[in-house]
């Protein structure tokens, strides 16, 4: 079985080494030719632990190739992964412009029997469109089926997720279709759902708004326990421990970020939008995300007694750690805010970079701690990489102008660092 994977982003990266690792024979696909040069010399093009030696090991064992050639590719290939991007519309919607186009692709240029497994998150029914696009392009009508197999990685954690899922959700009606998918992930030990494609369609959707709804039911309780001085930390450990609660995803924070969770909320709205129907918790989960970061932003501005021309430490501008996404991260809103309100920010982060643009003499960034906490008034941890934690605090008060530290997802240690001396203010966790 040879394995096409169309589109070279987290998903189909991800998704092309762990099938390499299984012995399977895979070769990636991208429009973007500098992309493909990149990955064919063993190198990522983003920033994820574990994946460039997976990368190095499998162009070795031939296992892997990258190719621009679309034509050839599918020609070669008998089963397609779909993993190329469902980025936001300007209405909220998902843009499918790229499905489209690979579907397009594949009708034109197959000239055999093909699989094709849908990886990219897409909106209930596109399976069934795509099936109506690939016909459309089709000048002999070669048989194929769709698959919806949505994916459930994480960015940072990508490898592990991707090797060891809590679930395979697979959307057909057709078993040849279903017994092909079940046995490429043959190695991999994970109960399969088979469902209707509609249905897991909706299941990637369900399981990404529900997520972001108990991290925004957390912040937004957060605000509560701010006020009345409960420690949100404390609470999220001590619900976590009723197992149908769960303990993952608890965590008050300034905000989730990333590629997903903003884009899938919005485009799941828009869905329920179109069908007339509301989702109003899901709307408040989006409100909520939307305010938090401001929300505490205003509680630190009145502890610190202002932003304006004060010298703020932004640590972590990635939306998550081990990550150098800035798509929708937090720190980005925060650093606005701050220019606007006069402050001068001094960001570091440990792997992403801030778009030369977006610098100024009001906005820089540095490669060390030392240099980034020089003449601060106040420090605002924005991802929790673990080099803030394990950083000596106590020689950092050294370089600082005021010993303010504001952290946006309580990381550090708070009584540690009160009884160096520094006034230390998290989210809702005195
Ligand atoms: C998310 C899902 O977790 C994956 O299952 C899914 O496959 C992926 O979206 C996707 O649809 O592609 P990802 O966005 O990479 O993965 O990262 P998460 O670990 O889910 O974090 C998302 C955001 O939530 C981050 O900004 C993180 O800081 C925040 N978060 C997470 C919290 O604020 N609190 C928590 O308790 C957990």
């Amino acid at each position: 079985m040879n394995i096409l994977i169309m589109g070279m982003g987290y998903v189909g990266v991800t998704t092309g080494l762990v099938f390499a690792e299984q012995g399977l024979n895979v070769t990636g696909l991208d429009t973007d030719s500098m992309k493909i040069q990149t990955l064919s010399e063993g190198k990522l093009t983003f920033y994820e632990q574990g994946l460039d030696d997976l990368l190095l090991k499998h162009l070795k064992s031939g296992n892997i190739r990258f190719t621009s050639s679309t034509k050839q590719a599918i020609r070669d290939n008998n089963i397609i992964f779909l993993c190329v991007g469902t980025p936001s519309d300007k209405d909220g919607s998902a843009d499918l412009q790229f499905i489209r186009g690979v579907a397009g692709s594949i009708g034109k240029y197959m000239n055999e029997y093909k699989l094709i497994a849908v990886k990219s998150t897409v909106p209930i029914d596109t399976n069934y469109k795509l099936v109506h696009w690939i016909r459309e392009a089709q000048s002999t009508p070669n048989e194929f089926d769709v698959v919806s197999n949505p994916e459930f990685l994480r960015e940072g954690s990508a490898l592990q997720d991707a090797l060891n899922p809590d679930r395979i959700i697979i959307g057909s009606d057709s078993s040849h279709a279903i017994d092909m998918i079940k046995s490429l992930y043959g190695k991999i030990s994970a109960p399969f759902f088979v469902t209707t494609a509609r249905t897991a369609e909706m299941i990637k959707y369900a399981s990404n708004a529900f997520l972001a709804t108990k991290i925004s039911y957390m912040n937004e309780l957060s605000r509560l326990c701010e006020t009345i001085k409960v420690n949100i930390s404390d609470v999220a450990e001590g619900i976590g421990m009723d197992h149908r609660i769960g303990k993952h995803f608890l965590r008050a924070g300034i905000g989730y970020g990333g590629s997903c969770f903003p884009k899938d909320i919005k485009a799941l709205l828009y869905t329920a939008k179109e069908h007339n129907t509301d989702l109003s918790i899901l709307e408040k989960v989006y409100q909520v995300n939307q305010t938090q970061y401001s929300h505490f932003l205003n509680v630190w501005e009145q502890k610190l007694g202002g932003f304006s021309h004060k010298t703020i430490a932004i640590l972590g501008i990635s939306f998550k750690p081990d990550t150098d996404d800035l798509r929708e991260a937090p720190a980005i809103s925060i650093i606005q805010e701050l220019l606007e309100k006069q402050a001068i920010v001094k960001v570091h982060d440990p792997i992403a970079k801030l778009p030369f643009g977006l610098l100024s003499s009001k906005l820089q960034q540095f490669d060390s701690l030392e240099e980034t906490l020089d003449q601060c008034d106040a420090v605002i941890l924005c991802s929790e990489w673990d080099e803030y934690k394990l950083a000596d605090w106590t020689q950092m008060q050294a370089y600082m102008n005021q010993h303010f530290i504001f952290d946006g997802r309580n990381m550090l240690d708070s009584k540690q660092l009160i009884k160096l001396g520094y006034h230390y203010h998290g989210i809702a966790n005195e």
